[in-house]
């Protein structure tokens, strides 16, 4: 029973209170015995938590062998929470299969690219390919279903929990035969995939199906568009798996919407999560900040993208952590302020649910070391404290529940294949980083002040007065028309370095880069000239590049030479190219310039567009401004990136939430926001 899915939130019992945002965490009450669930009830309700992600690695507690069913601890936590007035978004639990499963049937272990098993003793072992363990993950779901569908607890489904995290690429012969149905159904015939796959080179022809593999240890670099086809594929087993737990829960279900905890954030990258976001009745995220100069601002970067894949709609933060985590080199706490500027940095963005991982932090196990919302100081402790003071403030703001995102005038285009595609091996640098480069153009408008939406390829970009598509690498004809189309009708497209150069069989575009693009941007050139690790250049508006540079030949008059180089063998060569076309267009940035480098050329392209920030001065850079509304109301977040008090002079309206800082509006004076202080405002 498909069903094309529409938004759809949380399903509100009969004797649900009023909407507003979900609080919560992932709960492991299978780690506590029975007295701390009691107190864990009791604190739940202390701190103003709603909700509760129940079961995600309870598999083995529920099915201990392969005919034994024990959900009387589910039942009783289930009745416990929702006497408490506690809502349950419950796992189909199937994220971590139990030792006997893998024991009976070692065959569904992943194997690694060099042929190496995947053993159980973490969690996700399992082929998202594997028929077995697909029988064994629909009956558990199928169990959960029937036995908790009509639940009074029950407002959502999580199936599995982060597809993909740990088992997302799988070489072994379930994988294998799988890669081939979804190449036959891609290409067709095996002439077709030789073709797609330049298979005349290197002696590679196929004859048969049959001798098609998974990109496994190879003499050499393995065949580039077998690589990317790989990548493709392995995103959509994973989101068959979805499917198909998602049918389960549909059939026996329906009024129950399901969703899944995607991992829009950093460098998780296998996952093409614009595209699985069709799938969901709404879009659930995970989010971990990585400490650094950039931390912030990726933060924003991974909500503002989430929104975006969202479809504007509100979407639910999943998880994230209260402080430090486990996982990095050095686990950082958070300092005074960050986690509700965190927080409420995702709910600026479209989040409409808060939770963390996890309620309490484990005793035992691998993650005792992360931070939760009861850490092993119990509940006499600040960070307890500052998730209550949260839950109150979201309390405070549940009027902005519901509504939707607005959008900014400038966007970034993100795309997920050119992600894949060009830092694929045997290419020009092995040092590009598709994500960071993104990112690095986001930092500048927000120290520019300057709101911008992070777009996937394939949304609406005729609305947006500015787009920066960062290292396009795979432009197919189609995408190629659109930003024309975008660029004829007054838009201003700003491009960079290896963008336009190939199409989606990656196959590079004839006749000099960049490609597809080149007659838009009215230059071409010849060969690469990338730059090695450590080499940097000048250019003649003071900023610095690295990674690449390229030769440029203008083919147009009317192309504006915005900077050149200044040393290096591109000396005295243009840098950065402008052609004008009608009221729009098109840019060109050859080389890395670096978050900091970019500025000067996004103010002077900015400037061009007539777009600015909305912010007064000298609040821009120091305060994120993100916009929320419904009807004629919006609400203004506003978010203090810097560690010292920020004066926000000129911004009226109602103040609803203030995290830190003083409204001295009444006084004449103006709205301050303490260090890393959030203030919400209804205008
Ligand atoms: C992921 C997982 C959680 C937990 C956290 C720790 O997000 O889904 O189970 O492991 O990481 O940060």
């Amino acid at each position: 029973m498909t069903r094309a899915p529409s938004p759809r939130w949380l399903r509100r019992p009969h004797d649900a209170p009023a909407p507003g945002f979900a609080y919560g965490a992932d709960y492991n009450p299978e780690q506590w015995p029975r007295e701390v669930w009691h107190e864990d009830i009791r604190l739940m309700r202390e701190a103003g938590v709603n909700i509760v992600s129940l079961a995600i690695f309870s598999w083995a507690r529920i099915q201990p062998a392969p005919d034994v069913w024990e959900f009387g601890w589910l039942d009783e936590i289930m009745d416990l929470l929702h006497a408490g007035g506690i809502s349950v978004d419950l796992a189909t639990a199937t994220a971590s299969p139990p030792p006997w499963l893998t024991t009976l049937h070692p065959e569904i272990l992943p194997v690694g690219p060099h042929g190496e098993t995947v053993w159980p003793g973490a969690r996700q072992h399992w082929r998202p390919t594997s028929p077995v363990f697909r029988t064994y993950a629909l009956k558990l779901a199928t169990k959960m279903a029937e036995r908790y569908g009509d639940h009074p607890a029950l407002v959502a489904w999580h199936v599995s929990n982060e597809l993909g995290c740990h088992n997302i690429y799988d070489f072994s012969d379930d994988a294998a035969r799988a890669f081939r149905i979804w190449l036959a159904a891609r290409y067709g015939t095996v002439e077709a995939l030789n073709h797609a796959w330049g298979t005349d080179f290197w002696s590679q022809r196929y004859t048969e199906w049959g001798q098609i593999l998974p990109p496994r240890l190879a003499a050499s670099h393995p065949n580039p568009t077998q690589q990317l086809d790989f990548k493709r594929f392995s995103s959509d087993a994973l989101k068959e798996h979805l499917r198909a737990e998602r049918e389960v829960l549909y059939r026996l279900t329906p009024e129950v919407p399901v969703t899944t905890n995607f991992m829009v954030m950093g460098e998780t990258k296998g996952m093409h999560y614009a595209d699985w976001a069709r799938e969901v009745d709404f879009v659930s995220n995970d989010h971990y900040v990585h400490p650094g100069p950039q931390g912030l601002d990726e933060l924003s970067f991974s909500a503002n993208l989430t929104g975006s894949i969202a479809g504007g709609h509100p979407w639910f933060l999943m998880e994230h952590s209260t402080s430090a985590v486990n996982w990095q080199p050095v686990n950082l706490a958070k300092r005074e302020g960050e986690l509700a500027r965190d927080s409420l940095l995702h709910v600026a963005h479209g989040a409409d649910a808060v939770c963390y991982f996890q309620w309490r932090q484990s005793a035992a196990g691998a993650e005792k070391y992360h931070s939760a919302m009861v850490p092993h100081a119990g509940p006499d402790s600040e960070v307890f404290r500052s998730v209550t003071r949260l839950g109150a403030l979201l309390g405070d703001l549940s009027e902005v529940a519901g509504s939707t995102r607005r959008p900014a005038r400038a966007a970034i285009l993100f795309d997920w294949e050119s992600w894949w595609a060009s830092e694929q091996d045997s290419h020009p640098s092995s040092l590009l980083r598709y994500r960071q480069e993104a990112l690095d153009w986001y930092s500048a408008f927000l120290a520019l002040g300057v709101r911008a939406d992070v777009v996937h390829t394939g949304a609406e970009l005729a609305g947006y007065d500015l787009v920066v598509a960062p290292v396009l690498h795979v432009v197919p004809r189609a995408l190629a028309k659109e930003l024309n189309s975008f660029v004829e009708n007054g838009g201003h497209l700003v491009t960079t370095y290896f963008s336009g150069v190939v199409d989606e069989n990656d196959h590079a575009w004839l006749g000099g880069y960049p490609g597809a693009l080149r007659d838009l941007l009215g230059i071409r050139i010849e060969e690469f000239a990338p730059l090695p690790d450590g080499r940097s250049v000048t250019l003649d508006d003071g900023s610095t590049g690295t990674l690449w540079t390229d030769p440029i030949t203008l083919t147009d008059d009317t192309v504006e030479v915005l900077a050149s180089y200044t040393s290096g063998d591109r000396a005295g060569r243009p840098a950065i190219t402008r052609r004008a076309v009608g009221r729009g267009s098109a840019a060109y940035v050859s080389t890395r310039l670096g978050a900091e480098g970019v500025r000067g050329v996004l103010a002077r392209l900015l400037d061009g567009a007539g777009v600015s920030g909305e912010l007064p001065a000298p609040a821009r850079g120091r305060v994120e401004l993100a916009v929320r509304g419904h009807g004629a109301t919006d609400y203004w977040f506003l978010v203090n990136r810097t560690d010292e008090p920020v004066e926000l002079p000129g911004v009226d309206g109602t103040l609803l939430a203030l995290t830190a800082g003083a409204d001295q509006r009444s006084a004449g004076q103006p709205l301050v926001l303490g260090p890393r202080g959030v203030a919400v405002v209804r205008r």
